[in-house]
């Protein structure tokens, strides 16, 4: 390995705290190869494949993630990374052998820690019951303050707890699943229900760290995965059930959190994805759990975009409200685009077993052969 270029030890540790950033269902759709020259970041389709991820939003998103999760490490290592993003407006299959990313190093003489990557190996998402918290808490105006000179981003938090309209509101996209449920089929691949599935797979989320009781847990894992019973048991009460835990966890929050852009392009939203993680490890550093709602945000602003399949003309109706609901309560202006809500509020720190695992390291780095 040459002088000028990280070694094998370096390149091990970054790949890992790129890892450790969140993909959508854990589904880790990420891997790496060092050419010589640069780390190349791969996208598998088939793993971030989702019936309503439009564009691989999901995917942009996650890579912002990844490369600040880079950024942080690199800023112990000797070495400080430069992203060239390879990303065309539309993300179509023909992309798969490309790589998204490429990262040089450069050496560099600062080692300052990033005081963030002591709170890397802990971000997590938390679905639990919170217990509230200070809407006015200085650190919330702080976060909506931190941007960077060429930021495209936005981040907004409500002054209050959230407000009915805004609860009902989510609940409603949040049915969604009921009505297409492929994308709820396609969830539930990504749901590992023991222990066995967890370590076995390493990626997927446990039962256990979803909104649901054991009862209703054990219910999903052996229901059949079938289309059309999901959406009779949506009818005969499921919607019902899963309105009531939503509606519980939006009830305990501090308050909730909106990203916004005034740049839909991918770099746009990879760019989003990079404040997204910094806010997201503030947030659990200081006792706050975080939870995201991609279908009011995220699945939201792709339909609005035709970058989603055909969808049912009431939620076709309700999304398109939804953004002018959000802009209102966010207060955000006429060319920002509100692209992920999450809830915020105080919560004890995330048992570790309820924790999402990664793939190891060696499952998805490579070398290219010289
Ligand atoms: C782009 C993106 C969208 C996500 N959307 C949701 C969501 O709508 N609901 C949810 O409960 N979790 C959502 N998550 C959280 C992921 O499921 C979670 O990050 C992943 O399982 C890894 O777990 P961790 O965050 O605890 O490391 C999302 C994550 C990402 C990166």
């Amino acid at each position: 390995m040459s002088e000028n270029q990280p070694s094998h030890d370096v390149l091990h540790r970054l790949v890992h705290a790129a890892m450790l950033a969140p993909t959508a269902e854990n589904c880790q759709p990420f891997s790496f190869v060092w050419n010589g020259k640069s780390l190349d970041v791969h996208h598998n389709v088939e793993r971030a494949a989702h019936p309503l991820s439009c564009n691989f939003l999901t995917s942009q998103i996650a890579l912002g993630c990844l490369m600040e999760a880079i950024a942080l490490q690199s800023s112990v290592e000797s070495w400080s990374p430069h992203f060239s993003l390879h990303l065309p407006d539309q993300l179509i299959d023909s992309l798969e052998g490309n790589p998204w990313l490429s990262v040089r190093f450069e050496p560099s003489t600062s080692h300052e820690a990033d005081p963030l990557l002591e709170g890397l190996p802990f971000r997590c998402t938390d679905r639990r019951v919170y217990q509230g918290g200070d809407p006015a808490d200085p650190l919330l105006a702080s976060l909506e303050a931190d941007s960077s000179d060429c930021d495209s981003t936005a981040l907004r938090f409500l002054s209050t707890a959230p407000p009915k309209e805004l609860v009902k509101h989510i609940v409603a996209c949040d049915e969604l699943f009921w009505h297409k449920p492929e994308g709820a089929l396609s969830a539930l691949k990504w749901i590992r229900f023991d222990d066995e599935q967890v370590s076995s797979t390493q990626d997927g989320v446990s039962g256990g760290n979803l909104a649901f009781s054991r009862l209703e847990t054990e219910v999903l894992r052996w229901m059949p995965r079938s289309a059309s019973l999901f959406r009779t048991m949506g009818t005969f009460g499921g919607k019902v059930v899963y309105g009531y835990r939503v509606t519980q966890q939006l009830r305990s929050a501090c308050t909730l959190g909106c990203f916004a852009t005034s740049d839909l392009s991918p770099q746009g939203i990879v760019q989003a994805g990079r404040r997204i993680l910094r806010a997201w490890i503030r947030l659990n550093m200081a006792g706050y759990g975080f939870h995201p709602y991609s279908m009011v945000s995220m699945v939201a602003l792709g339909a609005q975009h035709q970058l989603t399949g055909p969808l049912p003309v009431n939620f076709q109706r309700l999304f398109r409200e939804g953004q002018t609901l959000l802009r209102r309560h966010f207060g955000l202006g006429p060319s920002q685009s509100p692209i992920w809500l999450f809830r915020a509020g105080k919560v004890d720190p995330l048992p570790k077993k309820h924790r999402t695992l990664r793939r190891p390291v060696q499952e998805v780095f490579s070398y290219e052969p010289a």
